[in-house]
């Protein structure tokens, strides 16, 4: 186990509903599994006018994302947790001086000796993610010469590759790139870190990695919720930004790049870097309108229940034209993968949630036995990344009898087999590897702006392109069927669950 330094987590944004969700949850997982260093404290920075006690009661004495965690724990270990806890009220604003959140800090850092190594978490909207850079930077407080400093940042970073640059340059102008952390959940997914072993610590799948035996490779996101209480938000974001952008692209550049040639941050940034700078940028209009498909989805009624469509949600413009489905046909220029088509699709209100990699390889050369169709010719290594977390290889058997009759079995393993081990949730991860300084599994300025680059093309085909189009799908299905077109030849989405209303198609909505 690595040794974390003495520090402290200065959350800014934490009355908000990330810190109670995901950050103090993840930070109690790590103290009950001993990671925390000995001298450590967080302190919670926000408008809100409250005191530690209001704040300790609020993210954990009586916190519902805490509950079931602290069931069974005894009352001092969990006061012991929440006395870390302290709270520090900034006013009307973020952009005020930060003399009195300066003083406030020295005072904790002498009297819990945290010896001068902090993280500024920043879980605010990404617009005063420089401006709180900035006063950060005004206070000393990004300088290292004692101990040092982090920056984490969440999603989304930026708006489109001009918003992202922009948004590098801002804070690489207070904060060293070495000291900016840029936080994107997935890669703390343990079945996403999975991804790089499978390749990388396996002789038997490397060698076939490529396009002389990778058919095409499907990727697929589906979540069952809709866009619940973040209507607001979404309208203005979509599916390619929320989700593609980011956690899937950054998927694709693990089953996509090059072997690294040693684990560390930099060798293996390194390689996601190139591979995402391969993604072949679409750019004319056939070619968008031929390799992109976005849909909305539409009311529909599921168990005899009515489920709202997305223009009916809360805070979403009822004209609204945003995407709740993304789905792209994408190549990747360069030895490896030319000509090996990838369907990449991010979805809301599917009939499950899933996500998964499917890597299809080529049907053998020549056919000997009778197979049934064509989706079930081919060897299929999936990756699923949640729920269900495991790998599974679908290869052909015989069937018993007279004859060569041919069916897919699966050989698989699912983390859930592995009884004695506590599988890390995404935060915990990632909160633990900031806290010892290692940045592997978070995104660099060139890598995000990498991503953009590949998506900025699609977004501005999308708003303004010629014959684009957005289709809509019924809620709890399994998106507009005329995505399955997207696929070549006979081939069709591994669609992993029944459609749960009975009107799958599609629609023209706009
Ligand atoms: C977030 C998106 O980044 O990821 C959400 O903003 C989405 O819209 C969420 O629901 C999905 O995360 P997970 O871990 O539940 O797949």
């Amino acid at each position: 186990m690595n040794k974390t330094a003495h520090q402290m987590l200065v959350i800014f944004g934490a009355s908000g509903d990330l810190t109670a969700r995901k950050l103090i949850p993840a930070l109690f997982n790590l103290y009950k599994g001993k990671h925390l260093p000995e001298n450590f404290v967080v302190l919670g920075v926000s408008r809100s006018d409250l005191t530690d006690k209001e704040f300790r009661k609020k993210v954990v004495l009586e916190s519902t994302y805490l509950k079931e965690k602290m069931d069974g724990e005894a009352e001092d270990f969990i006061k012991a947790f929440s006395d870390k806890l302290f709270y520090e009220d900034l006013g009307r604003d973020y952009d005020i001086s930060y003399d009195r959140l300066h003083k406030r800090i020295s005072d904790l850092n002498s009297k819990y000796r945290t010896g001068n190594n902090f993280i500024f978490y920043l879980s605010t909207p990404p617009g005063i993610y420089e401006v709180i850079a900035k006063n950060l930077f005004d206070q000393g407080l990004s300088d290292e010469s004692q101990g040092w400093k982090r920056l984490i940042v969440e999603k989304p970073f930026g708006y489109s590759l001009e918003t992202a640059r922009k948004l590098n340059q801002g804070l690489q102008q207070y904060f060293n790139e070495s000291q900016i952390y840029r936080i994107d959940h997935y890669l703390g997914k343990e079945t996403v870190q999975n991804l790089l072993v499978t390749r990388f610590a396996n002789s038997i799948f490397e060698p076939l990695w490529n396009r002389n035996f990778i058919r095409h490779v499907e990727i697929t996101n589906a979540e069952s919720v809709g866009v619940e209480k973040r209507g607001g938000y979404y309208d203005k974001s979509g599916a390619l930004r929320d989700m593609f952008q980011n956690h899937l692209l950054q998927i694709v550049s693990l089953v996509v790049m090059e072997p690294p040639i040693a684990d560390g941050a930099e060798e293996i940034r390194n390689e996601k870097v190139k591979a995402l700078k391969s993604l072949r940028i679409m750019n004319d209009e056939k070619t968008l309108f031929k390799n992109t498909i976005r849909a909305q989805y539409v009311s529909s009624v599921v168990n005899g229940e009515k489920v709202k469509g997305y223009r009916e949600e809360d805070g979403v413009d009822p004209e609204s034209t945003t995407e709740t489905y993304a789905a792209i046909k994408f190549f990747v220029d360069n030895w490896r993968w030319k000509d090996v088509p990838f369907y990449v699709r991010t979805a809301k209100k599917m009939p499950t949630k899933v996500t998964e990699v499917v890597i299809h390889f080529k049907s053998p050369h020549h056919h000997i036995f009778q197979d049934s169709s064509a989706n079930n010719k081919d060897n299929k290594l999936i990756i699923r990344i949640q729920p269900d977390e495991g790998i599974l290889m679908k290869f052909g058997v015989k069937v018993p009898g007279q004859g060569f009759k041919v069916e897919r079995a699966n050989l698989d393993f699912y983390y859930s087999s592995l009884v004695e081990t506590h599988v890390m949730e995404a935060y915990e991860r990632l909160l633990l590897d900031a806290m010892q300084g290692d940045a592997t599994l978070y995104a660099r300025a060139d890598e995000v702006e990498a991503a953009w680059e590949f998506v900025d093309p699609i977004l501005n085909y999308w708003e303004d392109g010629k014959d684009v189009k957005v289709y809509g799908y019924s809620a709890g299905v399994w998106g507009p069927t005329n995505a399955d077109e997207l696929i070549d030849g006979l081939y069709m989405w591994r669609n992993p669950g029944e459609n749960l209303s009975d009107d799958p198609g599609f629609c023209v909505i706009c």
